[in-house]
């Protein structure tokens, strides 16, 4: 390994952890890849890529030894807005494991910089009320008042990297994701984000059929496609910035807009019809981009219509490839 330059990714077999080291190997890192399974639809290009279960302390001390310099901790437990409303033990249990060993174990590794993904789940709900929401600034956060569950365990990690930061002169580095979307996400067993789920069921809808989405399909978010994302994280990761980060488009859209665009994709004339007892998040989330700007000079620009091209080519593609034809049961109506 060229000491100076190794990289581990945790959730390496999850969405954007895969994106990622594909990228990291393209600028030329030595990479290793942690995952409890790896990736679904393609090999890792990791140079090295070992099944561990980051709950544990002695996998993470396995994960993070010889000469690994930066760790990009993504591995979570977490999915969609049905799932992440269903499972708050396990998933907080989960998370709270995984981010406490492995910040612990970093450190005792000697490694230089830790970045943790942390999600726009723990802005406050108080303030994500209306559909037309003034975007949530990092501030946005405090007073606390997180999504139950995934959003306080993901507030509780940012406030673990700042206490590492204060009482060990640890490098953290927190990045708080808006919804990301792309090729190679899961759409289909119950944690698909929504992009994802409305690709597949536009994808299996006969034309001039049905579409069934959570709640009024007013309630709003921002969309982010997985190449600015990866982008995002290189630049957070170098940058010299430790308090969190949004990374996030500011393109807010409704989930009807969403659906709609995803039809004319697809040039299929549907009828959307909505299951109002459906979980679907808070009402509105945007992300408000000027201090992302201020400190990495960029922000994510992709434009929603031409990231949900390419992502619904690709799942409509995976589909007849897999010949999916079962009924419908998790759907997600907005992702975190
Ligand atoms: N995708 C989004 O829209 C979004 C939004 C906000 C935050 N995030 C955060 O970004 C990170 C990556 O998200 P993603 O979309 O790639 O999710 P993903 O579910 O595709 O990937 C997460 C990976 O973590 C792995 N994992 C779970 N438990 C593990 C364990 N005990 N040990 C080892 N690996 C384990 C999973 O197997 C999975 O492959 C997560 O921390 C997530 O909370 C994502």
């Amino acid at each position: 390994m060229n000491e100076k330059k190794g990289v581990l990714v945790t959730g390496a077999g999850g969405f954007i952890g895969h994106h990622l080291v594909r990228r990291l190997k393209e600028e030329g890192y030595w990479v290793r890849g942690a995952d409890l399974k790896y990736p679904e639809y393609e090999s890792s290009a990791a140079d090295e890529f070992e099944i561990l279960d980051l709950r544990e302390m002695d996998k993470c001390l396995l994960a993070t030894r010889g000469g690994i310099h930066q760790v990009y901790n993504l591995a979570a437990d977490m999915g969609g807005i049905g799932y992440i409303t269903a499972y708050h033990a396990a998933i907080s249990r989960n998370n709270i494991l995984i981010n406490a060993n492995m910040l612990e174990a970093s450190r005792q590794n000697g490694v230089q910089r830790f970045l943790f993904s942390s999600s726009a789940c723990v802005y406050a709900q108080s303030k994500q009320k209306d559909a037309d929401v003034a975007p949530l600034k990092e501030e946005d956060a405090y007073p606390a008042d997180p999504e139950p569950g995934y959003g306080w365990e993901k507030l509780f990690a940012e406030e673990l990297c700042r206490y590492y930061r204060k009482d060990y002169g640890f490098e953290t580095r927190i990045v708080r994701f808006h919804n990301v979307y792309g090729p190679l996400g899961t759409y289909d067993g119950g944690k698909e984000k929504a992009p994802a789920a409305m690709c597949r069921k536009v994808a299996l809808a006969a034309n001039h059929g049905e579409v069934e989405i959570w709640g009024d399909g007013e309630q709003t978010r921002s969309f982010m496609y997985v190449d600015d994302c990866v982008e995002g994280l290189m630049r957070i990761m170098a940058s010299d910035y430790h308090e969190a980060l949004n990374l996030g488009t500011d393109e807010l859209v409704t989930i009807n807009q969403l659906v709609n665009m995803v039809a004319e994709i697809a040039g299929k004339k549907l009828k959307v019809t909505h299951d109002l007892s459906g979980p679907q998040g808070v009402r509105g989330r945007n992300s408000e981009n000027s201090r992302t700007r201020r400190v990495l000079g960029w922000e994510p620009s992709i434009p929603l219509r031409q990231g949900l091209a390419v992502t619904y080519k690709w799942i409509a593609s995976a589909l007849s490839k897999s010949h999916a034809r079962q009924p419908e049961v998790m759907e997600p109506a907005a992702g975190d």
